[in-house]
């Protein structure tokens, strides 16, 4: 129930005994000039009541006591408010033994009724019994179990449980959790113990480890591989819940006390790419701003044999900036700040607040964090997974010359010809120390900050640039660097994680993989690309849930002759049909207009509002702005194109490529050799999808291997349940119009242990 003034919405429940085979209850979406018999009308016409023999309806106000022995009910006139009644009703109290319902019934003619009366209490047992007893004063762990099924119930269950101290919440098979953010001593190895073997159950408190262990089991058991599927916003709990699972899926295969090093090289993993991978946003302080799906391969004994990690889209553009009350990739901090004296002047290192990439945001420091230790602690990972002292110190010292990259300042160059816009170093010496750490000759690298080559009848040109090309031209190398950086991490990482003997096509076991994205973001009125890609990444996700929560389940309840009611849920495939639509979805546009000569960003913007001003998907912002607005399942965001163009582009230039391909040191030499020249940075997000529609091949494969093997268990569930809730509103139109339609009531036909080959874990 909501609250307050004349025109607010309420949800009416109304009880309809037996004149459902499927539904305990209806909710109804009244405001308190509904009437009586327009709640009546409006049940009648959704349960199909009307043609059934005698088809004369009433509702009447019960009120009983929570063990059924007593119960009172008066019939409500045509024109009584429902919602002003119900408004009546006294708040219950945990000591008081009353309740108040609606119900609906055939009507009694006038001579029988009167206003009040005692009933057999045998028939209130049989008959009113299950839905007058509805407990209040205790939460329920799995939202399955709710007697009282809708938005508000769920939503007070949820905050129940969280103040009682209890995190995570399952629907069914699908583990909830709402982020503490605090510690909570539940993942300790008595834990880890407790949880083994025992799957998703009412035995045990829910838990994150139950459904590493139901994956664990159910992949040993079927011989299929298992994927875990973790979604919510930015700074839910996405990489800690990723954490928690990997530590008990190693954990699960471990038959002595400490675990073979390929278990310690997984977890170890995680602290590596974090620290890379990993930034403050003004969401989370510790925001992946990276993709990662980790597969963690067992032997058939089920032995962990190794693991592999895929990244998706890295955001480069945090390199050089950072919006205000963010920060750079943790990494930068943690070494500035753990250092030691000697590496400190071997790396050429400054204080932070020196770094024009580090300075601009005004944001150094991590509430509770302790960069120092987190810098010895990765060290320590970084060993872990196979980066010896000589590897971190080259690796530190590509990380010193992207910092110092940031200072190289542009001056006007005196040239002959007084029009010529040329620009040279202002400060040279910093463009010396970056040569040193990058051991490329200084001429070379001071060439390729000022001017670029071109060929042209055989002859090469230099043409120099002016001085946003020279900023752009230096921002390049420094994020060509680091994301060139990043991904040697990963392949390194992954050869660490590869048992040493086999290589990953001799495996003959099965695998759990965990998909952990960088969440939906919202930053208001700084989205931008970035944004839009992670936010499509979502949107994606979104829909594999809603296939597989929604579509499918109900597909197979319609196949196995089940009478049920269409679920209707929010569908998002025109909002993903609107930005990946061929040929005139929004990224399709997009890599258009970074073909087509002479676009722009505002060519681009006026493309997009042509096309798509009618999409129901789509918005023009009010105001008049760079910007377009999308509707995303999660709520409407609004973009700015500023940029859109060049950061799908996203150039790895060759002529920066070339300075550190000439680099005497190897390990420079290798970051940069495999690059591509240009790559459009949403190819990079296809890659996500990749992994994606292996999700779903999965799906689908275990569904047609379960419509083959277990025909029934579907129908076995069904009777043990029975759906309790429907929610119908009012339209303005003729006050009984059914929207809304039934929803939750899937979660009745979950079966307890999982037998899915996909476990997935939602969080708030
Ligand atoms: N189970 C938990 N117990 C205690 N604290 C938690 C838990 N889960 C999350 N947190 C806290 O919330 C913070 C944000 O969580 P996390 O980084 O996992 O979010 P995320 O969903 O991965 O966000 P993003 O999409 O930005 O990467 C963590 O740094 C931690 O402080
Ligand atoms: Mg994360």
């Amino acid at each position: 129930m909501s609250g307050g003034t004349e025109n607010n919405r309420y949800i009416v429940q109304v009880f309809v005994g037996a004149l459902s085979q499927h539904y305990e209850a209806l909710s109804v979406e009244a405001s308190k000039q509904t009437t009586s018999d327009e709640i009546v009308s409006c049940i009648v016409e959704r349960l199909s009541l009307a043609d059934s023999p005698g088809g004369s309806y009433e509702l009447a106000e019960v009120i009983g006591d929570s063990v059924g022995q007593e119960c009172k009910e008066r019939r409500l006139g045509p024109t009584e408010s429902p919602v002003a009644l119900m408004l009546l009703w006294p708040k219950l109290l945990h000591s008081q033994q009353e309740y108040y319902r609606f119900y609906l019934r055939e009507k009694l003619s006038d001579s029988l009724w009167t206003d009040s009366f005692t009933m057999d209490p045998q028939l209130i047992r049989d008959y009113f019994y299950r839905f007058l007893y509805q407990p209040k004063d205790r939460e329920y762990p799995d939202l399955c179990q709710l007697p009282d099924l809708n938005e508000v119930v769920l939503l007070d269950n949820l905050r129940a449980r969280f103040i009682a101290g209890h995190i995570y919440t399952y629907v069914g098979s699908i583990l909830i959790a709402v982020n503490p953010f605090k510690f909570h001593p539940i993942y300790n190895p008595k834990y880890v113990k407790l949880y083994q073997n025992r799957r998703l159950g009412p035995e045990l408190p829910p838990h994150i480890f139950a459904v590493a262990d139901a994956a664990y089991h159910c992949m040993l058991k079927e011989r299929r591989n298992q994927c875990i599927v973790i979604s919510g916003e930015s700074g839910s709990g996405k990489t800690e819940s990723t954490n928690f699972l990997l530590h008990h899926l190693t954990a699960l295969s471990q038959k002595g006390s400490h675990g073979s090093g390929v278990e310690q090289t997984i977890l170890s993993a995680g602290p590596v790419l974090e620290a890379f991978g990993n930034a403050k946003t003004a969401h989370n302080n510790n925001s992946s701003r990276f993709g990662k799906f980790i597969q963690v391969n067992y032997k058939e004994n089920g032995m962990v044999h190794g693991a592999v990690v895929q990244k998706y889209l890295l955001e480069k553009s945090r390199i050089c900036s950072q919006g205000r009350n963010e920060r750079n990739y943790h990494v930068f901090y943690y070494l500035l700040a753990g250092a030691s004296d000697s590496e400190k002047n071997l790396l050429h290192l400054q204080k932070t607040e020196d770094y024009s990439y580090l300075s601009k945001s005004g944001c150094y420091i991590l509430d509770n964090v302790d960069e120092n230790y987190e810098f010895s602690r990765l060290k320590q990972s970084m060993e872990m997974v196979g980066f010896t002292p000589e590897k971190q110190r080259r690796l530190f010292a590509v990380l010193s010359a992207v910092l110092l990259l940031g200072n190289v300042e542009f001056q006007p160059r005196k040239l002959t010809y007084h029009h010529d816009e040329a620009v040279g170093v202002r400060n040279p010496e910093v463009v010396l120390l970056i040569s040193e750490l990058l051991r490329v000759k200084q001429e070379t690298l001071l060439q390729a900050l000022t001017a670029k080559r071109a060929r042209a009848s055989g002859e090469t040109l230099v043409i120099n640039y002016r001085l946003p090309e020279a900023i752009a031209a230096r921002d390049a190398m420094a994020k060509c660097l680091y994301g060139a950086l990043f991904d040697w991490i990963v392949l390194q990482v992954n050869h660490a994680l590869l048992s040493k003997k086999d290589t990953l096509r001799d495996h003959q076991g099965n695998s759990i993989g965990v998909l952990d994205i960088f969440g939906f973001e919202d930053f208001g009125l700084c989205n931008s690309f970035e944004q839009f890609c992670i936010n499509y990444a979502n949107e994606h996700l979104q829909y594999y849930f809603n296939q597989h929560v929604f579509k499918y389940e109900q597909e197979e309840y319609r196949k196995e002759g089940i009478r049920w009611t269409d679920i209707e849920f929010m569908d998002n495939t025109a909002c993903l049909q609107l930005i990946e639509g061929k040929p005139n979805g929004l990224l399709c546009m997009l890599d258009d207009q970074c073909n087509f000569p002479g676009a722009t960003n505002e060519t681009l913007l006026q493309k997009f509002n042509s096309v798509h001003k009618e999409n129901n998907f789509y918005e023009i912002p009010q105001r008049r702005e760079a910007a377009f607005i999308v509707r995303h399942y999660a709520g409407k965001v609004k973009y700015q194109v500023t940029e859109m163009r060049e950061k799908n582009l996203d150039l790895m230039r060759q002529d920066i490529v070339g300075v550190l391909k000439n680099s005497s040191m190897a390990f420079v030499r290798e970051l940069v050799g495999a690059d591509p020249v240009a790559v459009f940075r949403w190819a990079i997000v296809r890659a996500f999808f990749r992994g994606y529609f292996a999700f779903h091949e999965a799906g689908r494969r275990h569904r047609q291997y379960r419509d083959g093997n277990k025909p029934s268990a579907i129908q076995s569930r069904y009777r043990n349940h029975t759906p309790n809730e429907n929610l119908i509103s009012f339209s303005p139109k003729h006050n009984s119009n059914i929207s809304g339609s039934s929803r939750s009531s899937y979660g009745y036909q979950k079966q307890r242990n999982i037998n899915s080959n996909e476990s997935q874990v939602g969080l708030q």
